[in-house]
């Protein structure tokens, strides 16, 4: 039944053992952002584990604005691309690929984290060295999610020039240390789902305007300048989603023309995977048709797609992660799954708190040893298991 997870994937340099990859997850267990020993050993569980693709926790670009959370890890500098070469290694030594996830908070940021920076802080945020830095944002608008957010600065052309560039570093970093491939953040409502939304992005000069294309430019700007210095082999992901932290009903596009409108420059600009984050993998993304997200983002675009939502545990994963809500497991999504993989829909699946929860995650579902599985439970956001 389960076959098709099974089934070999290649994408240009890109060779993978199975069709399961483990979804980014912010870990904050990073000090002063640079992942450890411990963060490696994490990671290779995974991949002994038996998953095909690892995506890494979100790592933060070398932008000054670009941290939001504590002990999330860097994508830059000396040490910290010393213990990501460590992780790398850990799961390549396990037969694993990975990609890291670059990101950029954009407005989520707030200045008052800078009350929790400092070196010997155990819940180091930035590397601003005590600089007064607010959120940086395509325009003036306070998150709409974050609570109390304050008015992030309005990112000039420079400063618009300065992150692009950013990205390219950090993603020529991930390059130079061996990792497989890079993810580009672009869903959640962060910086570059920021630049998409029309909630979130006012402006009026070439990377704003009233459709979804006139928003896609800085997304467009920053995979050609990441894919002019990977070169062509190089595959570069991207994850987008409809939904926002803190807002499931949230939506950049109502129908299927206007996703193509959406996807299609992403696209021609040079991604090679789209990972169509949804709350849910098995449902609908538009009426009248089965495709989910990532259904319709393959047949738009010919490129191949992630999905991801649910697989394993279908109980909402903000409530889960916030409000540690009991473990849950299911195996009914995981053969709903394996049939769509088997029709072609969509080409990988990632899986988030099922493999977080029990790193053999995948090795039980295809012995047929579901009551082994570790449901996901409070205790994990704590530890680094
Ligand atoms: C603890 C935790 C941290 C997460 N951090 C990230 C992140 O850094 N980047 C991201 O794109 N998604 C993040 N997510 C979302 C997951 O990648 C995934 O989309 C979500 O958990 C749904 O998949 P699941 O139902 O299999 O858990 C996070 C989820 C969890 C549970």
């Amino acid at each position: 039944m389960y076959e098709p997870l099974l089934k070999p994937f290649t994408l240009k340099s890109l060779k993978l053992r199975n069709r399961i990859v483990m979804a980014p997850m912010t870990r904050s267990k990073s000090k002063n952002h640079i992942p450890g020993e411990d963060v490696a050993a994490y990671y290779r569980r995974r991949a002994e584990g038996g998953v095909g693709l690892i995506i890494t926790e979100g790592t933060v670009i070398g932008h000054k604005a670009a941290h939001g959370y504590p002990d999330v890890p860097n994508l830059f500098g000396d040490e910290a691309l010393k213990g990501w070469s460590r992780v790398v290694d850990q799961v390549h030594q396990a037969g694993g690929k990975i990609f890291p996830q670059l990101w950029h908070v954009g407005s989520v940021r707030q200045t008052s984290i800078h009350q929790n920076s400092g070196a010997d802080n155990p819940g180091h945020i930035c590397d601003c060295q005590g600089e007064k830095i607010p959120g940086f944002a395509p325009s003036p608008i306070p998150h709409p999610h974050v609570e109390n957010g304050e008015v992030p600065h309005e990112m000039t052309l420079e400063d618009i020039e300065e992150v692009i560039e950013a990205y390219v570093v950090a993603a020529q970093n991930a390059k130079d240390i061996g990792f497989d491939g890079i993810e580009i953040h672009a869903a959640h409502g962060y910086l570059i789902d920021q630049f998409f939304w029309s909630r979130t992005n006012k402006r009026t000069d070439r990377y704003g305007g009233e459709f979804i294309q006139d928003r896609t430019l800085f997304a467009v700007e920053v995979t050609k300048a990441i894919r002019r210095a990977v070169g062509d082999a190089f595959p570069i992901g991207m994850r987008i989603s409809q939904w926002k932290m803190g807002d499931y009903s949230a939506k950049l596009v109502e129908t299927s023309e206007e996703l193509e409108r959406f996807i299609k420059p992403l696209a021609e600009a040079g991604i090679d995977l789209f990972h169509c984050s949804t709350r849910r993998f098995y449902e609908a993304e538009f009426p009248g048709s089965s495709l989910n997200l990532a259904g319709w983002v393959k047949k738009l675009t010919g490129k191949p797609t992630i999905t991801v939502g649910s697989i394993g545990n279908d109980i909402d994963f903000v409530a889960q992660v916030q409000k540690a809500e009991e473990g849950h497991k299911t195996l009914e999504t995981v053969s709903r799954l394996a049939e769509c993989l088997e029709k072609g829909e969509f080409d990988l699946a990632a899986v988030g708190r099922s493999l977080l929860a029990d790193p053999n995650w995948l090795a039980k579902v295809i012995d047929g040893k579901a009551d082994a599985i570790k449901p996901f439970s409070k205790d994990l956001m704590s530890e680094l298991y």
